[in-house]
């Protein structure tokens, strides 16, 4: 199992899909390739210190893939998905935060956010009455560097989260609306 990191004060909760091959190792989620991707979000764009927020996973353990998995991932299934929710859902009635972010299409799904996130993503849901932002899983942003337009999804995810900014009433420097532009 890997639980959850963060202040219990936080304003902002981010969560994810399920710990990967580094995260299971070190017992903390996002600290492998795309939580340093995350983190990168987090305290160079935003500007937020990471142990401010508070970062979380609709499943809290790695999904196996049988023996021998090495360092392969997957996807959590909807079932189990829906055996951590309780986990998540005390977790957000404890935190309280006022936002939180939906790392990808499986997170918000967890959170009963159905949709591809292209569709569902730059403006806020809903879960338990808290506002809800999804926006593109990091592992997304690494793979598009690698393979497809990466400063588009980075402007992206960065767009949904000077929305997040916004709505936290936290400042925003003319430097940080013009992240990642294209143009
Ligand atoms: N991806 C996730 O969704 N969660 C983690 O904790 C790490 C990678």
């Amino acid at each position: 199992m890997v639980f959850s990191v963060g202040s219990l004060t936080a304003r902002l909760m981010f969560v994810g899909e399920a710990p990967g091959a580094e995260e299971e190792r070190q017992r903390e989620p996002f600290v492998g390739p795309a939580g340093q991707k995350l983190t990168q979000i987090i305290e160079k764009a935003m500007g937020i210190p990471r142990s401010e927020v508070y970062i979380s996973n609709i499943c809290k353990f790695r999904p196996s893939t049988g023996p021998g998995q090495g360092t392969n991932n997957r996807q959590p299934t909807p079932d189990e998905m829906a055996s951590c929710l309780a986990y998540v859902t005390t977790e957000i009635a404890l935190i309280r935060p006022e936002i939180i972010v939906a790392l990808g299409a499986t997170a918000a799904q967890g959170l009963g956010i159905e949709g591809p996130v292209g569709r569902l993503r730059g403006r806020f849901h809903e879960f338990q009455g808290i506002p809800v932002m999804v926006t593109y899983h990091p592992s997304y942003l690494l793979r598009e560097e690698q393979t497809g337009d990466g400063i588009r999804a980075k402007r992206a995810v960065w767009e949904d989260m000077l929305k997040v900014m916004e709505k936290l009433g936290l400042p925003i420097s003319a430097k940080q609306r013009g992240y990642f532009q294209t143009k």
